[in-house]
């Protein structure tokens, strides 16, 4: 078992070549010791919820997010009810079919905060190429979800790695790149708020790839990598590391700005296609962001939040003038 005084390097075992070759690009599996700490034990993360409830209620930071488990692979995530127990809530969910997340939590305890950087310094390690200090926002989240519990289709903006701590599932990762699979225009919705944009295509299934999940097999699921979970028999606990780039966010901006260009009726470029024309898109965009980001929402979206603000008034004059 790993305790606190622990040497925490060599926390994760991979196929080197494939590491170098996927990483960033296409999801592989990798095999790692986090389900040996006692931070994701049930009752340790039981403690941590209650006080991730407690310190979200005062500020933004970490958050405790208990919802209703789904079970189809094509649901919204809005349709989860919003379920209002705390106390308890991770040590009955082998009978609450829940789906709950602790997200931030190195917020909730330094302790989080010092596996995550030690995790950062070993996927920089093995993936031969700098990393850390392209990083604008990383974090550590925990997932934890009652058995036979479905996650629907969706993509993420940040690059994923996800470690499976208890219980067994499978997850169905899809490539990052089909513009088939995931058309420009759902990737613009989603940047610009929709979180249910990505549309789940049946017929489309066979382009993904499932992956087993138990304690120990860990998988990295590169930004924008559509993917969706059916947990197993038991009660599984995950843990997400999960950072924005430089780079992702720079594509995000590009991505925000032809958005509001196809609004006017343009057909704008996608992103790389030309580096000048993405590079004035994410510029205005950044220039109008936060910086240095202290959250996901100051990386990614206090671009397109400033921008509408100053339309606003612009907005205003039209509806009074109509
Ligand atoms: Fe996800």
């Amino acid at each position: 078992m790993i305790t606190a005084s622990s040497n925490l390097e060599r926390m994760i075992s991979v196929d080197r070549a494939e590491f170098r070759e996927k990483f960033g690009r296409l999801p592989f599996s990798l095999s790692h010791r986090l389900h040996e700490s006692p931070l994701f034990a049930l009752e340790r993360l039981n403690a941590e919820a209650a006080k991730a409830a407690m310190i979200a209620k005062a500020r933004k930071g970490p958050k405790f997010v208990n919802k209703s488990g789904l079970s189809k692979v094509d649901a919204k995530f809005a349709d989860a009810a919003e379920r209002a127990q705390v106390v308890n809530a991770v040590s009955e969910l082998k009978d609450s079919g829940a789906w709950m997340k602790i997200s931030n939590i190195c917020a909730v305890n330094a302790e989080y905060r010092v596996l995550l950087d030690t995790m950062l310094r070993e996927i920089e390690r093995v993936a031969e190429v700098p990393l850390i200090d392209n990083i604008v926002w990383s974090q550590m989240t925990v997932f934890m979800a009652s058995p036979n519990v479905v996650t629907p289709y969706h993509i993420d903006h940040e690059q994923n790695f996800l470690f499976q701590i208890t219980g067994d599932k499978e997850i169905s990762l899809f490539p990052p790149d089909d513009r088939e699979l995931l058309p420009d225009t759902e990737i613009e919705r989603f940047y610009t708020g929709d979180i249910n944009a990505a549309r789940y295509r049946e017929a489309l299934q066979p382009r993904g790839t499932v992956f087993k999940l138990r304690p120990g097999v860990a998988v990295h699921l590169p930004s924008l990598g559509a993917h969706w979970v059916r947990n197993g028999a038991d009660v599984s606990i995950s843990v997400s590391i999960n950072f924005c780039t430089r780079e992702t966010d720079r594509r995000a901006h590009v991505y925000q700005m032809n958005h509001y260009l196809r609004k006017l009726g343009l057909k704008p470029r996608p992103p790389g296609k030309s580096i000048m024309v993405d590079t004035l898109k994410a510029g205005y965009l950044d220039l109008l962001s936060k910086h240095p980001a202290k959250s996901y929402d100051d990386a990614v979206y206090s671009g397109i939040y400033r921008q509408r603000a100053l339309l606003a008034p612009l907005r205003h004059f039209r509806k009074e003038t109509s």
